[in-house]
């Protein structure tokens, strides 16, 4: 089960590693809403964010903290965004809340990945989490065809449209024994915009609460 008070205390002690003037990539979620209510007390000490979400940019927003274009903004030096799971290498499951692609833009923009989590998201392999992968809608069956004769069950996020204009598909069942090959092989299939496994580019530095691991 999740913990808030681990969520709460993660967010705050991302903190710790931004740098005075820095542009901050922020994540999305219920761990990095605390993460961006911290960051407003540092409002005037850096230049702004760079968002991976709606969400997260109407937070933003609303505490004042402005919001740029990564094209504008360049190569960042910070993202800093939650996990659905967390596996003993960094290696991540994310886009429980369908904003994988933006995530893995910014983070691969970012040259250090902070993951905030509580213990609920540390599994030791990766995959009891449903997969998510954000498709082309016209691609849905064929994706979900594909999913299958790799043993895996999909199942449509109906009624949840990304930021992008896309849809979602969970995948059930898998024990994800390799992710960076899953990944790999996933990100040939023609429709699938982004795979939610953040196993190329791990996280770099993990805080579970305010506990570096
Ligand atoms: C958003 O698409 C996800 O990748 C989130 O980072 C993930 O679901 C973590 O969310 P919570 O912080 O709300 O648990």
């Amino acid at each position: 089960m999740s913990n808030v008070n681990e969520k709460r205390l993660a967010g705050e002690a991302a903190i710790r590693h931004v740098e005075d003037g820095a542009i901050v990539g922020v994540g999305t979620g219920s761990t990095v809403a605390f993460f961006i209510e911290a960051l407003a007390d540092l409002k005037d000490r850096i230049q702004g964010a760079v968002s991976s979400s709606d969400q997260s940019t109407a937070q933003l927003s609303k505490l004042g903290i402005p919001v740029l274009d990564l094209n504008a903004a360049g190569p960042l030096t910070l993202y800093v965004d939650g996990a659905d799971e967390c596996d003993p290498h960094k290696r991540l499951i994310k886009g429980g809340g369908a904003a994988l692609t933006r995530e893995k833009i910014v983070a691969a923009a970012s040259a250090k990945f902070v993951c905030i989590i509580d213990s609920s998201k540390q599994v030791d392999l990766l995959g009891k989490f449903p997969l998510p992968i954000e498709v082309i809608p016209m691609a849905r069956s064929l994706i979900g065809r594909e999913i299958v004769k790799l043993d895996g069950h999909p199942v449509w996020r109906d009624g949840v449209v990304t930021d992008n204009g896309n849809w979602i598909i969970d995948v059930h069942g898998w024990q994800i024994t390799d992710p960076v090959a899953l990944e790999n092989q996933l990100n040939q299939l023609p429709g699938i915009v982004t795979v939610g496994l953040f196993a190329r580019r791990p996280a770099d530095v993990v805080l579970v609460g305010d506990r570096e691991i």
